[in-house]
């Protein structure tokens, strides 16, 4: 079996945050889920957590991810350290199990490395193998020390190492692979004697090395697989890398991009091909894109749908559902439950919520569509107001197919508009219009001559 244990115990003090650390996001993902993922599609067959800080918030988070979670007691007197971290989870691995502990702090690190770690570490038949890296600035790091046949002796942290070892380039990434009884036993023999006086993970390695046990050193090829977070600076940086590495799938998938490094796109966001996305799009949640699609700029769009063909420019689009061909704005807003169809036109400074829109309709400019079933074909004039809510409660109208829906018309729920219905520009419609039928409201005009003049206004 294969168990990955992730410590996220710690506080993640240099953040500066009221949550845990492992809990901050990368595009729209808690930077912990990113390990979880790894961890899960290199086939672990276990993952547990430990946890300490903020871990209520992190348990909320990650309550359906299917791993368990161990609680490293936190407080005065309690002792500190990955070792101890360790330790929290010696029920969830056997002897002969490959145990991976992990970070979770390091988001960018890859299933391929870990199963190249694992792999590597098995076909050894090490008691440990380290995954490490060479550094051109080695500072904060675990220092790897080996003696003249290059064996493996130790790990000294940069508290405790002497300016000999403070030049070693090789580090610790902190990530590691170890056969479950060797680990076992050597957390056993862990004490506080150190610059910390915390527990040692890393001194588990020159345990291994007294004891004669083979210690592998595994060595990382892209070294910002294990670039830490414990800053908002590294977040930002992370989340730029991690930027990079999704819009390269989506490109090489067939989307075009243009400025990529300007565009987001959260993890799970379907894209099909030839759809083409310009600078400061923001693509979030359960979204799904059809193909020939063009996004321009400043659009944001959150767990909806948008059909083939559709063109979006400067948008809010949030749980909706766009047809085929159709257009949305520009400065349109489709808030949750708006369901677009196909060939509609929704333009300038509309607003869409709770609504069906059906095939053919347009509503061109300056429209509010709220708690509203509008058939196919429809015209919604500018300037109309589809007026759901008294104050106290929402109401439903019905616009069936064809109707014409002059500028500036109100309509005042609830209300029906049967198939062609006309409504004159500036009505205020307050109780159902027929089939076929033109209904006008509107105040007879007065006209006072010369009243201008005499007010003395010009
Ligand atoms: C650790 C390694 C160091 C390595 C570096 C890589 C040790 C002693 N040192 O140092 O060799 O180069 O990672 O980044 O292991 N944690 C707990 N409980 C604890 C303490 C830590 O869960 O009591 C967790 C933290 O939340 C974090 C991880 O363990 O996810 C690493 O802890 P951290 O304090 O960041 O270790 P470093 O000092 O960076
Ligand atoms: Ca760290």
């Amino acid at each position: 079996m294969k168990v990955s244990i992730i410590l996220a115990a710690g506080e993640g003090s240099r953040m500066k945050s009221k949550k845990p650390k492992v809990i901050h996001e990368i595009l729209g993902k808690p930077m912990l889920g990113y390990v979880i993922d790894a961890a899960r599609s290199s086939h672990s067959d276990r993952i547990s957590i430990v946890i300490g800080h903020g871990k209520e918030l992190i348990q909320e988070r990650f309550e359906n991810a299917e791993v368990t979670f161990r609680n490293q007691p936190i407080g005065e007197g309690e002792p500190y350290g990955t070792g101890f971290a360790v330790m929290q989870a010696l029920d969830d691995f056997q002897d002969d199990d490959t145990v991976l502990i992990l970070t979770g702090d390091t988001p960018l690190i890859t299933a391929e490395t870990l199963e190249g770690l694992a792999d590597y570490h098995e076909r050894g038949h090490f008691a440990c193998t380290i995954l490490t890296a060479d550094m051109n600035n080695p500072t904060g790091y675990g220092r790897i020390v080996r003696n003249d046949a290059a064996d493996i002796m130790a790990i000294v942290e940069e508290k405790d190492a002497s300016a000999k070892e403070k030049i070693i380039r090789e580090i610790n990434s902190g990530i590691f692979a170890f056969q479950g009884k060797a680990l076992r036993e050597a957390l056993g023999h862990l004490n506080t004697d150190n610059a910390s006086g915390e527990l040692y993970l890393t001194d588990v390695v020159e345990y291994f090395s007294q004891q004669g046990e083979r210690i592998g050193g595994f060595k990382l090829c892209n070294n910002l697989e294990i670039h830490g977070i414990n800053s908002r600076d590294a977040l930002a940086k992370a989340t730029e890398y991690m930027q990079r590495r999704v819009n390269a799938h989506y490109m090489k998938e067939g989307v075009t991009m243009i400025a990529p490094d300007t565009i987001v796109i959260e993890d799970g966001v379907v894209i099909g091909r030839d759809t083409v996305i310009y600078p400061g799009a923001i693509l979030q949640g359960q979204t799904v894109i059809g193909e020939d699609c063009t996004i321009y700029g400043n659009t944001r769009i959150v767990d909806s749908v948008i059909g083939d063909d559709v063109t979006i420019d400067n948008a809010f689009i949030e749980s909706s559902h766009v047809g085929d061909h159709t257009t949305v704005g520009p400065y349109a807003h489709l808030r949750p439950k708006s369901n677009v169809g196909c060939h509609v036109k929704i333009g300038n400074f509309v607003e869409v919520k709770n609504a069906n829109f059906g095939d053919g309709s347009k509503a061109g400019h300056l429209a509010y569509i709220g708690d509203a079933d509008v058939g196919e074909n429809v015209n919604v004039g500018c300037g109309v107001v589809f007026v759901n809510y008294d104050g106290k409660n929402k109401y439903r109208s019905t616009v069936a197919d064809g109707a014409f829906i002059g500028s500036n018309a109100n309509l005042v729920a609830p209300v029906t508009v049967e198939k062609n219905g006309y409504i004159a520009a500036g009505s205020t419609i307050t109780s159902d219009v027929k089939a076929d039928q033109l209904a006008v409201e509107r105040a007879p005009r007065r006209d006072v001559d010369g009243w201008v003049s005499r007010k003395g206004l010009k």
